[in-house]
């Protein structure tokens, strides 16, 4: 059975290459966790942690540079993903390190979906914003307003 995260279509891009190279920084720590021994568990965990952390305050800063209110539905999803990896770990580091297996095939079906519905609603917002990711600046100093500022910016729903 193919346990990576990446599918072969790679549905996960989105088109945003710094957005598409964090998410595939976030996949390589998800595959090199799975590998882990008992040894490097809990640092490759602590490692997949804090680049979440970062991968996830990025989106949610673009997202409120577009104009988005700091608790729209897509940073709660975040939210909820990170309150599970950091429970995951606190258990592991009491040796339940079977929790980890099991929290990483719950990530291996959670973000493909959320890649390719709100971070790929995100980068199309971004671009019809006229914000490159890269520089997090505004190419035309045009105004934008979401449709929806508490929404997800998904591409399935507002
Ligand atoms: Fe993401
Ligand atoms: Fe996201």
């Amino acid at each position: 059975m193919d346990t990576t995260l990446a599918s072969p279509a790679d549905t996960w891009r989105t088109g945003d290459v710094r957005m598409d190279d964090t998410h595939e920084e976030f996949l390589a720590l998800v595959d090199d966790l799975r590998q882990a021994s008992p040894d490097t568990l809990l640092p490759l965990f602590e490692r997949l942690i804090a680049h979440t952390e970062a991968h996830f305050a990025q989106e949610e800063r673009w997202l409120q540079a577009i104009g988005f209110s700091a608790q729209n539905c897509h940073a709660m999803q975040h939210a909820a993903v990170l309150d599970t990896l950091l429970e995951v770990f606190k258990r592991a580091g009491q040796g339940q390190t079977g929790l980890v297996a099991q929290m990483l095939d719950a990530l291996a079906e959670w973000f493909p979906q959320h890649a390719a519905s709100m971070d790929a609603g995100l980068a199309q917002l971004m671009r019809q914003a006229g914000f490159d990711s890269a520089s997090e600046s505004f190419a035309s100093g045009a105004a934008f307003t979401p449709a929806n500022p508490g929404g997800c910016g998904s591409l399935h729903c507002s």
